[in-house]
């Protein structure tokens, strides 16, 4: 197994930037409550380790959120369904060994000090999750005073004084303090305006460097990605998994080097990260898209590009995730690219896509078999959309192809 000169910082927030796209118009809400959990945790005096440790769990700590739906319940100040999303970040969390130990902060993001402080788990992580809670609670009442066209300095007080109230009974009372201590200042408040919010994260940014992850560790990294969208419509579960295993399976039938299977795999996990920006009722509309439907379906490839083009070391893979949608004569998306601009491996992974879907359930077919995909893939080829030699390739395999996708 090969080793990858991945960023770690740079990985997560690209992740925290896909999440954000949940939020279609609420966006950076990840990165606020990074940036004013932080603010308080260095109020308290925490630095080094722990400090990134609470600033990653931060911008992670909604992870369990894939539909536009839960997102916009979040968006009020008490909800009685929270904790499952919080279940559902923890375990994907847990599931990544390089951000395992930020998962019981990310489940406990949204209990209230007076029951967190009984519990039986380190005192590190439950005030990195009351404090993640606090800012969070922040940054939904901030939004409420956007909302209302005001500026933000016109809510600081109620704000304040809100968070006040819950002293001791939702959070810590350190936390409350160190809160009302930094937030006393105008400056704390401009601070969450989107471009300054960017700058806050480009300095954590320059402060981390890249390291060899193993592909077992890179692996598990990007797999946290994808099953935040495959979580987001009940007919896209484990479309990822299946798409990166075919491709994988596939560059070893062409007889591509171990590292470039490996790629492979990671790019099909990879491949629709952008879905997440697309409202539920599109991805789950049981009949054909309208024209402006359609429009924001198809941008999802080129949202795929742009959440994964700013992590060092996975460029060659950013690129064929997002061009799975592109045809070898020139009438995909979203750079209409032709056949020789197409390398191999993104030629597999848009077979391998294709293969995968006609697989699965829809909500407007049933599965279909090898048998009844093998004649749908060769009318793509011959109406030049995929390409003749990956799917002669799939043909004399079409049975394991099937296997595999599904398996
Ligand atoms: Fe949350
Ligand atoms: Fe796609
Ligand atoms: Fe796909």
């Amino acid at each position: 197994m090969s080793v990858y000169n991945v960023n770690l910082h740079e990985a997560i927030y690209s992740l925290s930037d896909a999440l954000d796209l949940v939020g279609v118009t609420h966006i950076h809400h990840g990165k606020r409550v990074a940036y004013m959990a932080a603010e308080c945790g260095k109020q308290l005096g925490w630095k080094g380790q722990d400090l990134d440790d609470l600033f990653q769990a931060a911008i992670l700590h909604d992870s369990g959120v894939s539909t536009t739906y839960v997102h916009s319940q979040l968006a009020q100040f008490e909800w009685e369904q929270e904790s499952d999303h919080c279940r559902i970040g923890a375990e994907l969390l847990a599931s990544s060994p390089l951000l395992k130990h930020l998962s019981d902060t990310v489940l406990y993001h949204h209990t209230h000090w007076s029951e967190l402080k009984h519990l039986d788990i380190p005192l590190a992580v439950k005030m990195h999750a009351n404090c993640i809670y606090m800012a969070d609670r922040v940054d939904v009442l901030a939004l409420g005073v956007q909302a209302q066209h005001q500026d933000i300095l016109l809510g600081k007080d109620e704000i304040r004084s809100k968070i006040l109230e819950k002293r001791g009974d939702w959070f810590n009372p350190e936390l409350v303090d160190a809160f009302l201590e930094i937030s006393n200042s105008d400056g704390f408040w401009f601070a969450l305006e989107g471009e300054q919010i960017s700058g806050y994260m480009s300095s954590w940014l320059s402060h981390s460097a890249e390291r060899g992850m193993e592909f077992a560790e890179l692996k598990g990294l990007v797999k946290v990605f994808s099953h935040i969208v495959d979580a987001k419509s009940p007919f896209t579960k484990q479309h990822s998994d299946g798409v990166a295993s075919l491709a994988r399976y596939l560059g070893g039938l062409f007889s591509l080097p171990e590292r470039s299977c490996e790629m492979l795999e990671l790019a099909g996990y990879l491949h629709d990260i952008g879905k997440l920006r697309v409202p539920d009722e599109i991805l789950d509309k049981p009949g054909k898209l309208n024209l402006s439907e359609n429009v924001s379906m198809r941008r999802h490839s080129f949202d795929t590009y742009g959440i994964l083009k700013n992590i060092k070391g996975m460029e060659e893979i950013s690129l064929w995730a997002a061009q799975h949608h592109e045809r070898v004569n020139g009438s995909g998306y979203p750079y209409q690219l032709h056949e020789g601009e197409l390398s191999l491996e993104a030629r597999i992974i848009a077979v391998a896509d294709v293969f995968q879907a006609l697989a699965q359930n829809r909500p407007y077919r049933d599965s279909l078999k090898p048998e009844e995909i093998l004649p749908i893939l060769k009318e793509q080829v011959q109406s030049g959309k995929i390409d003749g030699e990956v799917v002669d390739c799939v043909e004399a395999h079409v049975q394991e192809c099937w296997r595999v996708a599904m398996s």
